[in-house]
């Protein structure tokens, strides 16, 4: 093995409608059964001891789905997110999330802040769920707050750098991700975290979210482990 386990995975989840359409159920019971994959995977890094764990659930471009679906999806989260909060600190889970907020509906909205409050303080697993989130729009807010801070005399010109854009992002307590997933057989990142993403390794898998399990994330981080990265070295 030439790697050490990576210490951030980022999943895309993609495949739970193909994944209830090929079982004759509903696109929201695919979501449901998606909900499902994801509580056991955030399980099995936390018995394994992934340190960060960065899961996009809804994307900036999902608003344009019906808006059953979407409504379908928001009370979905919502659900998860308000269930066991005991039991997300029992297990030392503190989670995060990034994306435009403001845009989801107010109730999920406070579920998520009284989540993000109550799990502040645990250590074993940081879980950043992206909700209505789109990199290019991340990347565009943190230009903005960049400009804002040198016309206010706070940044100088001269001290932008790479370092400092990263501390704009909403990422900017997130070491980037070492292994990023995706399922459901498609070979693009959709507008996920197109930054943090520069040298992270890929791997994508055919099978549908709902279908993905503990032995296909311990597969991904053995072929990860397997890998040289070697950030434009020679090997
Ligand atoms: C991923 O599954 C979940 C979300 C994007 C919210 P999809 O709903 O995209 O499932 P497919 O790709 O249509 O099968
Ligand atoms: C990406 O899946 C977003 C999430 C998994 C939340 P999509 O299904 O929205 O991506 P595209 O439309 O196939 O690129
Ligand atoms: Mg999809």
């Amino acid at each position: 093995m030439t790697n050490l386990p990576p210490k951030h995975i980022a999943i895309v989840m993609d495949g739970n409608g193909r994944w209830a359409k090929q079982i004759g159920l509903s696109r929201l019971e695919g979501h449901r059964a998606g909900v499902d994959a994801a509580q056991d995977i955030v399980d099995y890094c936390v018995e394994i001891g992934i340190p960060y764990l960065t899961l996009f659930a809804f994307s900036s471009e999902n608003w344009k789905r019906p808006k059953e679906e979407v409504v379908g999806l928001m009370n979905l989260m919502r659900e998860y997110l308000s269930k066991d909060s005991s039991k997300l600190v029992e297990k030392g889970i503190r989670v995060r999330t990034i994306g435009s907020l403001e845009k989801l509906p107010k109730l999920l909205q406070s579920t998520i802040q009284s989540l993000c409050e109550k799990t502040k303080d645990c250590k074993r697993l940081n879980l950043t769920v992206a909700l209505a989130y789109g990199s290019r729009a991340e990347i565009a807010e943190a230009v903005k707050h960049v400009s804002s801070d040198v016309l206010a005399g706070k940044v100088a010109l001269s001290d932008i750098s790479e370092n400092l854009v990263g501390n704009y992002l909403q990422t900017r307590e997130l070491p980037d991700p070492d292994l990023f997933i995706r399922t459901g057989g498609e070979k693009r990142l959709s507008n996920f975290l197109l930054w943090q993403l520069s040298y992270t390794e890929l791997c994508m898998t055919d099978k549908y979210w709902p279908d993905f399990n503990r032995n296909d994330l311990k597969s991904a981080i053995a072929d990860y482990q397997n890998r040289e990265r070697r950030f434009g070295q020679s090997s």
